[in-house]
């Protein structure tokens, strides 16, 4: 069975057919980029233009960079403020005409990678975590979900740590790996101490590189691995939940 899945971030819009037996894309992703300000209204158009790429007319799924309960997303740390407490589900479905499930970007990652990824198979407390625009948190029990988790805006330093972690801050400050390895190691042992996790999987474009930095990161007991489906993984746990899976 293919699904539509959509992840919006901070940066692009990207979307592709998802096959759901496969866990991976069934033609390459197309991208638009975020627009600035990511109003609903606008961010709804470049949702409508990746899809209207590919003809799509059937169910789609839609990751949020925010906290979302029940299609209604309730935080917007990186989106516009017009976000929050906003019927997404409801703007979306109409600007689309097709029958739409909204969720959280890191959850559906992180649901996509138990099944499909780096964490299938994997029991106890498993966090993934995506390191770009922000940081996204996915925290499971035994393979089960526990929704809407923002361990990226955990106090680390006296500031939000995502402003301190994330790959944006890299970026922003031109860190070199090494001094943000150490930023993220921190940040890793501090989430560690609250969760005692088996596993933290790492997530987002950054986790194309983690040759870079995972191996420099010291003095975490859990075991660090890389996403499977690196920056495709929102992609698909967006189709899978819109699946129901
Ligand atoms: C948001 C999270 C999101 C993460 C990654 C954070 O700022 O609060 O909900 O998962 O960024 O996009």
């Amino acid at each position: 069975m293919n699904v539509f899945g959509v992840d919006i971030g901070g940066t692009g819009i990207k979307g592709a057919p998802v096959d759901l037996e496969r866990g991976d894309l069934t033609q390459e992703r197309h991208k638009v980029l975020t627009p600035h300000p990511a109003t609903p209204a606008a961010v709804a158009d470049g949702v409508a233009q990746v899809i209207g790429h590919f003809g799509w007319t059937g169910p789609v799924g839609i990751t949020f960079p925010g906290v979302v309960t029940g299609g209604i997303t309730r935080t917007a740390a990186n989106v516009d403020k017009d976000w929050v407490d906003m019927d997404a589900g409801k703007l979306l479905g109409e600007r689309l005409g097709l029958p739409v499930t909204i969720l959280n970007d890191a959850d559906a990652a992180g649901v996509a990678e138990m099944t499909f990824g780096a964490g299938r198979g994997r029991k106890g407390t498993v966090i993934l975590l995506t390191f770009g625009t922000g940081i996204g948190s996915a925290v499971f029990t035994d393979g089960r979900l526990v929704p809407n988790s923002e361990l990226g805006h955990l106090e680390l330093h006296g500031h939000d740590a995502e402003k301190h972690a994330s790959s944006k801050a890299k970026e922003d400050e031109e860190l070199s790996w090494p001094h943000w390895a150490r930023r993220v190691q921190r940040y890793l042992a501090h989430v560690e101490m609250l969760f005692s996790p088996e596993a933290f999987i790492i997530g987002g474009g950054v986790s194309r590189k983690a040759d870079k930095f995972v191996p420099l990161i010291e003095g975490v007991r859990a075991e660090i691995v890389p996403a499977g489906l690196q920056n495709n993984a929102g992609i698909v746990g967006a189709a899978m939940a819109a699946a129901g899976r």
